[in-house]
């Protein structure tokens, strides 16, 4: 499929508008659980994670602060090193902070590892993963630990529910496949 046919393509439903809500509420209830009696900073990464942040965010009784974390690999991703750069920074030290980044999904997981050894040097009280989406198969970064993971799923390109292609599809309210990927 090339990028001037995206925007008459609806991708089928690989996961289901219900489907999703049910298991970020499920996300939602271990975090509630683990973090009772403390402040969580929940850092949001740009931009994919958008949509997936603000519904966990409806779910979560903890009280939390918020961020919003961007950045961008270098280059081609396929070819990506896992070398991104910051092109939207946090506003506040985390110092002493119980911090969750929000993920959409991971892919090799580089981008996911970058960000940690960003962030762990700011020296929070601790520091999850919690990643919507995780492909197994296409994992690079062997020793990257991801707390929460709502849907294990195969090595293919989806879209929607903030993820897309060629900035198309974000605002798709379930996950679909791309399948000609
Ligand atoms: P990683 O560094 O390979 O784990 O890449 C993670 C990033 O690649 C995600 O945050 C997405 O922006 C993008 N990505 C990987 N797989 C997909 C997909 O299936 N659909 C949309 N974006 C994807
Ligand atoms: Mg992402």
């Amino acid at each position: 499929m090339s990028k001037s046919e995206v925007k008459y393509y609806e991708p089928p439903v690989y996961l289901s508008e219900p489907e999703i809500k049910a298991r970020v509420r499920e996300l939602a209830d271990r975090i509630n659980r683990d973090y009772e009696g403390k402040e969580v900073t929940a850092i949001c990464t740009l931009k994919g994670s958008v949509v997936f942040y603000t519904d966990l965010l409806k779910f979560l009784k903890v009280p939390v602060v918020c961020e919003f974390l961007g950045m961008s690999s270098y280059g081609n991703h396929t070819t990506s090193t896992g070398e991104v750069k910051v092109t939207l920074d946090l506003t506040e030290p985390l110092i002493g902070k119980h911090v969750i980044i929000i993920e959409d999904i991971v892919d090799s997981g580089l981008t996911l590892s970058y960000m940690l050894e960003y962030l762990r040097v700011k020296k929070p009280s601790s520091l999850k993963t919690a990643a919507l989406l995780f492909k197994p198969e296409a994992l690079k970064a062997k020793d990257l630990k991801i707390d929460y993971i709502g849907f294990e799923i195969p090595n293919k390109f989806v879209v929607g529910y903030g993820l897309d292609y060629a900035e198309k599809f974000r605002g798709l309210p379930y996950i679909g496949v791309i399948e000609a990927y």
